[in-house]
């Protein structure tokens, strides 16, 4: 009898063909995302779960879910899993790091230069067919990112792909991180390690990359936006919760700094009413990683991770080690 899985949102064609070779699959055909309680129903039974990070894979989940050996998330945070309550079961959780840096870079450099080229607000003036600002000389006009200070919170794999792209910019990194980057790497992205204060202090645009953990929670909040400048713009592209969402509203409402590209929200899909009337607020929704070649990367890594858990062997990337 082949092992029973569940795929919780719907997946690449070839992908579900090739699960079908190894796995009794149960696949989310419509892609409708199911509520807590759904997903402990169809979880019953299962060995394996291909999960993404809008599934909650918590300890109600788990006591309704007997069988389940491993959690597969295609995406390379884990925080919608709680990973003690798993540890304690023995399932292992997997995730999908490195095939998805450039692409997560690729979008927090998008989100950056919309806020600053104010991009989204001249795509609604041309749909109006609103020309007036056309060729102003005054508000509201844009920032520039060439030669401007970029600082990074979390310097990891896509911190480094951001900082990467800034140097084709011209622009002085920061960065701040709990470790030092092996100097090599400091002087190939010319970026300079500053506390985390004069980080805020003197960059043009602040991006936040750290995962998300409790310790990380509210990193960037009231007291954090009022050290930066009145110019700055703040991205995040990391995970809802390590910006204050409200916080982050009033100040961009009391035009505190100038703008904000976010890619995540805390308990998103739900979204801070404030963020909708904020022209100054540039919004996408979790899309850091979603490109065709990249997902596909992501769901092929997750099989790997699954398959390998699944038939006895070690996962790629164990994410609790302590089950190696
Ligand atoms: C996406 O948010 C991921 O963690 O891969």
């Amino acid at each position: 009898m082949k092992p029973k899985i569940l795929v919780t949102r719907q997946v690449f064609p070839e992908i579900v063909e090739a699960l079908r070779g190894r796995f009794d699959v149960e696949h989310n055909d419509d892609d409708r995302p199911w509520a807590p309680d759904e997903l402990a129903r169809r979880l019953a039974d299962k060995q394996g779960v291909l999960a993404t990070v809008m599934d909650r894979i918590d300890e109600a989940v788990l006591a309704a879910a007997p069988a389940l050996k491993v959690v597969s998330n295609i995406a390379v945070g884990t925080n919608n899993v709680d990973i003690p309550a798993c540890t304690k079961r023995g399932i292992r959780v997997t995730n999908t790091p490195g095939v998805l840096d450039d692409t997560t870079a690729d979008l927090t450099f998008a989100l950056l230069m919309a806020a600053a080229r104010r991009i989204a607000e001249g795509d609604a003036q041309v749909r109006r067919g609103d020309w007036k600002l056309a060729f102003a000389m005054q508000s509201p006009l844009g920032t520039d990112v060439h030669h401007a200070t970029l600082g990074i919170i979390g310097m990891g794999r896509i911190g480094q792909a951001i900082a990467k792209r800034a140097t084709g910019f011209d622009m002085r990194v920061l960065y701040n991180n709990r470790g030092r980057i092996p100097e090599a790497d400091e002087r190939r992205l010319n970026a300079t390690w500053v506390e985390r204060d004069r980080l805020l202090a003197e960059s043009d645009f602040v991006v936040v990359m750290v995962p998300y953990s409790p310790a990380v929670h509210h990193l960037i909040g009231a007291a954090e936006i009022a050290k930066m400048k009145p110019t700055a713009i703040l991205v995040n592209t990391a995970r809802g919760g390590v910006v204050d969402d409200a916080a982050l509203v009033e100040a961009l409402q009391a035009r505190r700094i100038a703008g904000a590209g976010l890619d995540v929200f805390e308990g998103e899909p739900k979204l801070h009413a404030g963020y909708l009337a904020l022209p100054n607020a540039v919004l996408t929704p979790h899309i850091g990683s979603a490109t065709r070649a990249t997902r596909m990367r992501m769901c092929e890594t997750a099989v790997a991770n699954l398959t390998a858990a699944l038939e006895g062997r070690a996962p790629p990337h164990l994410v609790n080690r302590e089950l190696a």
